[in-house]
């Protein structure tokens, strides 16, 4: 611009950052290697996450939330992979829980941010159309945003009791009102940060961020899911996220 011009009232551009809370053990999964560390097709589960976000366009700023004694090793590893040219990283130690973890990821983020994504490292596999969706949902309006897909098992609600020992039955949600929600979650960064804020964190703490805003009072809105954004859990899951990613090889050399 001219220096003779005047300078418009320009709206601040808005950003969208994602928070990948990265600092589980997953116990799940069995003994070794941190889940999100864990290889899959030679590549770590934390790469492949932080590349399906930088995948979307808007994605401009990733933050992982690392073990709470692992960053520079957590940011040493993403220095040696390539990711798109758009989108810049941090990485912040985390918390004893997930709930306190993402917000040590809210906490790095910088003013020009409006949208925010939470998405878990031990789904490494959603497609940047799922990605999308989320973001627009948001961007049109939606303070909080979840992918979630219809269930196949009807589930039951029981009174646990001992390992292995029979369950007595409560009820049976009915089935098609049911949704198994997935990440990544999508947020308007203040009524995210409102929910982090305000809802203390209870034993293991909220395991999804979606629920903490719906602490709150405020809408939150489903959108379609994808059977590829599956959470790496248990081994059977390494097993089927194998087979995903030769299936994604064999057909676009991915
Ligand atoms: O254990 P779970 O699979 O529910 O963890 C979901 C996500 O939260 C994982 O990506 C895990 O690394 C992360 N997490 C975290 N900080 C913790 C516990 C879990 O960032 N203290």
């Amino acid at each position: 611009m001219s220096p003779m011009s005047p300078t418009p009232a320009e709206p601040s551009p808005s950003r969208t950052a994602a928070v990948i809370p990265a600092a589980g053990r997953g116990v799940r999964l069995g003994p070794g290697t941190p889940k999100a560390l864990r290889a899959l097709g030679g590549t770590p589960m934390l790469i492949h996450a932080v590349r399906a976000m930088a995948a979307s366009r808007a994605v401009t700023l990733v933050v992982v939330v690392a073990p709470p004694d692992g960053a520079p090793e957590v940011k040493n590893l993403i220095d040696g992979h390539a990711l798109p040219e758009h989108t810049d990283y941090v990485v912040v130690p985390g918390g004893a829980t997930r709930q306190e973890s993402v917000k040590l990821g809210l906490d790095a983020l910088p003013d020009d941010v409006s949208v925010v994504l939470v998405h878990d490292a031990a789904r490494p596999l959603v497609p940047v159309d799922t990605v999308d969706a989320v973001i627009e949902a948001v961007r049109d309006g939606a303070p909080a945003v979840v992918p979630a897909l219809p269930l196949a098992d009807t589930v039951k609600e029981v009174e646990p009791g001992e390992p292995g020992a029979p369950e007595p039955v409560l009820s049976t949600p009915v089935r098609a009102r049911l949704r198994a929600v997935q990440t990544p979650q999508g947020f308007d960064r203040h009524t995210l940060v409102k929910a982090h804020t305000s809802v203390a964190v209870d034993g293991e703490g909220a395991t999804d961020d979606a629920g903490m805003v719906e602490q709150l009072g405020s809408q939150v809105v489903v959108v379609p899911g994808h059977e590829e954004a599956f959470k790496v859990t248990r081994p059977l899951d390494l097993v089927l996220a194998e087979a995903v990613l030769a299936r994604r090889r064999a057909n676009d050399g991915f």
